[in-house]
């Protein structure tokens, strides 16, 4: 396909630089704008990575002279920029609201401001928006449960329960028809990009499209950040010989995409006119309990270990029991299938972090929570 000037914003970060290191192996002109934010690029584990042939320009997403430099000439945007914990945002939402819904406000002015040449926006969202995933009731059949309460979690009620009868809940795939219950601030300001980004998109005639990651994991993922996703969490910890911990009774699960498969879907997400105005799970629809998480690393990381996956009985505010997806519209729509087994994944995770070094920060950082009482 034809090479074009593309800006991806957050370009250095974890996903964002596998992206543009795509898209510079595929002959488009990349410009990244990125603020090398210290958690995310610590001196340990995870240097700022500009992938050769990249642009970068350094700086704040809301510096509205960056941004208009930042968008000269361009004419796709793959807005990746975001502050990215869950926890975290629990107790510094106005920060997040700021570089996360603000931010993409003040990207999509200048987007549609005169003379701006873009042509398609690609919005990094997150499953994180629906809140609890889709359930089924073996009595009474789907069921969408409110957030878990807190005095049925205190006593170890993991399960959310069905607002019919009551009984416990099985997981079942969710789809972009589930409707948004966002339970963290982080949720509500992806909820508010993916908004942003589709009603100025529609309003101006720029397609948009918003892509809602699952649990993205791969190499390049910041091994020191304790805010991070939980597998370079664990990797993490069981690189610094230490077990991983489990909230709850690591039954718990999620949908572990390779940063790959993220990757292809954006590119086919900018390629296909399918895609304009639409927004997309990208997931693999399978649903790995957070044990088997912590079980498959420690056996590729630490084969020969006696170390075992602890199970704290703890639970984070804000986090929800299952969800994982149903990708039943991007295969339709854009022909996307994921590629990487989570076997070759793991493997593909753990060479990488055998060659860093990894800073466990998650003491200090759960007792933030707990101090908070965002940890109980
Ligand atoms: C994650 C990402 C979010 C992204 C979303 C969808 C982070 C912090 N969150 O949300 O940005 O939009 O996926 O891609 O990257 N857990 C443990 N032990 C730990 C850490 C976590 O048991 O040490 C558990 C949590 O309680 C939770 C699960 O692991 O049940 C997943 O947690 P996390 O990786 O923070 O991800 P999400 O909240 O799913």
């Amino acid at each position: 396909m034809t090479p074009r000037p593309v800006l991806v914003t957050g370009g250095a970060g974890f996903i964002g630089s596998h992206l543009a290191q795509a898209l510079v192996s595929r002959g488009h002109q990349v410009r990244v704008l990125d603020v090398l934010d210290p958690q995310v690029h610590s001196s340990n584990g995870s240097a700022p990575k500009t992938p050769a042939g990249v642009e970068m320009l350094r700086g704040d997403i809301l510096d509205e002279d960056l941004l208009r430099r930042a968008l000269i000439g361009v004419e796709v945007v793959f807005h990746q920029a975001a502050s990215v914990g869950v926890g975290q945002s629990m107790y510094e939402p106005a920060a997040y609201t700021r570089v996360n819904s603000l931010g993409t406000a003040r990207l999509m002015e200048q987007i549609a401001a005169r003379g701006s040449k873009v042509e398609k926006v690609i919005l990094a969202s997150s499953m994180s928006l629906y809140g609890e995933g889709k359930y089924v009731c073996a009595a009474c059949g789907p069921a969408a449960p409110p957030p878990r309460r807190r005095d049925g979690l205190i006593p170890g009620r993991w399960e959310p329960e069905c607002p019919g009868c009551g009984a416990d809940l099985a997981p079942a795939p969710t789809d972009e028809g589930k409707p948004a219950a966002p339970t963290s601030v982080y949720a509500v300001t992806k909820r508010c990009q993916e908004e942003t980004v589709l009603v100025m998109g529609r309003a101006y005639g720029i397609p948009a499209v918003a892509l809602r990651y699952f649990n993205v994991y791969g190499p390049g993922q910041s091994l020191s950040n304790p805010y991070t996703g939980v597998a370079a969490i664990f990797a993490s910890r069981i690189l610094n010989g230490a077990p991983p911990l489990l909230f709850e009774d690591g039954r718990q699960s999620r949908d572990f995409v390779h940063v790959s498969d993220i990757v292809r879907a954006n590119l086919l997400a900018m390629e296909k006119p399918q895609a304009d105005y639409q927004v997309f799970n990208v997931g693999t629809g399978r649903r790995v309990p957070l044990l088997d998480l912590a079980s498959g690393l420690l056996g590729k990381l630490a084969p020969e270990t006696e170390l075992s996956p602890e199970i704290v009985g703890s639970f984070r505010e804000g986090d929800i029991r299952h969800c994982y997806a149903d990708i039943a519209k991007i295969r339709q729509a854009l022909g996307f299938a994921p590629e990487v087994s989570l076997e070759k994944g793991f493997d593909d995770l753990a060479a990488w972090a055998r060659t860093q070094r990894a800073e466990d920060r998650t003491g200090p950082a759960n007792a933030e929570l707990l101090s908070r009482g965002l940890l109980h």
